[in-house]
């Protein structure tokens, strides 16, 4: 038949985006985050309403940088004023970044225009800071902190987004690579308290009352940021930010973003300048399903490589399982270099876990068998897994919340036969 010879599928088609800066068409789950944004975050301060920043912290590949980078493209259709995803390279001065992010957005919200020189003195500052960074407050140059001209321009800029009744977004992401603690310090302070700020506003009536202005912060990145809060800014930190730690994506997630493809198919241009659908068999969404663990990465990783493995209209069980052979080393570095990444201790945690059957995973059991005397010596690591990574949960008995990383030390996974 003719429609055999029909390429359906593509490389130049696929929806499927593993690993890529941009945000995949199939998209699964995040639902909390998505309408803690629309629901709360944005309407809250729009409304003058005291809301903290958010961080969004979790194991590489879980999908902060694309979740927060969707929430800034909802915001920016709604007509907000949204700086690019700041993604601070290892050891880089986020007040630099911070701050010529912030001169683009005053120039989309036309402060340079305003014949108020008290704003023409504050651009003029915030170039230096723009310029020169941390080293301003080295230099001990004459003149405010850098953290104070960033905070009076964040002002400047929810003023300006009251009277266009528009929210100014500010994502911050790689966090973790601030190694330099007084440019973190000075930047936590900066967004803080321009989040705490309370403006004073005329309302109907005469009545002169305070509200917050409309700044939304969201910081993203792996969850040894947490530790790097502790200290000095640590106070500063909890009090106005609001940490949530991602996990990986529930099966019912994956199955609902593959939905599209099992009912109508999904609709892509095909090469002969028309447009067609793929469609998808059901045991080959429970396939990607399994093969993926709830891991976004892997989601697209799998999806691509079953999108390639045919070039016809209907993606098989058969399909997915080929395509994953050719993807398996790639899924198994993913977990690799998260394992690897972890201090000794918390590793040889995860192993002695994966070692024990599901139901004996108690922190006696654990910790006897990583040679320990007592259990609460395996405390502090146990507690670090849960709480700072999300890889384990601490019930009754011990669960892995990183399917991913379980499967990889409790079985053949990333392999199929
Ligand atoms: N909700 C989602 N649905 C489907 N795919 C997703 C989702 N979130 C992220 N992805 C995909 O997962 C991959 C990893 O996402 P992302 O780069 O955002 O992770 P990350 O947590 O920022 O990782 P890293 O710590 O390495 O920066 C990307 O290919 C992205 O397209
Ligand atoms: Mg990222």
């Amino acid at each position: 038949m003719v429609d055999k010879l029909i390429a359906v599928r593509t490389p130049l088609n696929s929806p499927f985006l593993p690993g890529s800066d941009s945000i995949p068409a199939v998209w699964a789950g995040r639902t909390p985050q998505l309408s803690d944004w629309h629901d709360v975050l944005r309407p809250r301060r729009l409304a003058g309403l005291a809301e903290r920043g958010r961080a969004i912290l979790g194991e590489a590949g879980l999908g902060k940088s694309t979740l927060v980078r969707r929430i800034a493209r909802d915001a920016s259709a709604a007509g907000d004023w949204v700086t690019p995803q700041l993604r601070i390279p290892l050891g880089a001065d986020p007040l630099k970044l911070l701050a010529s992010a912030l001169l683009a957005l005053a120039d989309e919200a036309g402060l340079p225009t305003s014949r108020d020189r008290r704003i023409g003195a504050l651009l003029a500052r915030i170039q230096s800071v723009a310029a020169s960074g941390i080293a301003l407050t080295v230099r001990q140059a004459p003149g405010p902190d850098p953290f104070t001209v960033l905070r009076d321009l964040l002002i400047e800029l929810g003023r300006a987004a009251i009277r266009r009744g528009n929210v100014v977004l500010v994502h911050i992401d790689e966090v973790q690579n601030v190694t330099n603690k007084d440019a973190l310090s000075q930047v936590l302070i900066a967004l803080g308290d321009a989040i705490a700020h309370e403006e004073p506003v005329d309302a109907p009536g005469g009545l002169r009352i305070t509200r917050h202005l409309p700044l939304a912060i969201y910081l993203t990145g792996l969850p040894e940021f947490k530790d790097m809060t502790a200290s000095r800014t640590g106070a500063t930190f909890a009090r106005r930010f609001q940490t949530t730690t991602l996990a990986a994506l529930d099966d019912d997630d994956v199955a609902a973003a593959l939905q599209p493809f099992v009912i109508d198919g999904w609709e892509v241009p095909d090469d002969l300048g028309g447009m067609g659908r793929v469609h998808m068999e059901p045991d080959a969404v429970r396939a990607i399903i399994d093969l993926c663990r709830g891991e976004p990465f892997l989601f697209q990783l799998a999806g691509e490589r079953a999108w390639y493995a045919a070039a016809d209209g209907v993606i098989t069980r058969a399909q997915v399982l080929r395509g994953w052979r050719a993807a398996r080393p790639e899924a198994a570095t993913h977990v690799e270099r998260i394992l690897d990444r972890l201090p000794e201790r918390e590793r040889q945690f995860l192993e002695a876990m994966a070692g024990l059957p599901p139901e004996q995973r108690t922190l006696t059991n654990i910790a006897s068998s990583m040679g320990l005397a007592k259990a609460t010596e395996a405390g502090p690591t146990s507690q670090r897994l849960d709480s700072t990574r999300g890889i384990i949960e601490r019930g009754r008995p011990y669960t892995f919340r990183h399917r991913a990383a379980e499967a990889y030390l409790t079985s053949d996974w990333p392999d199929v036969s």
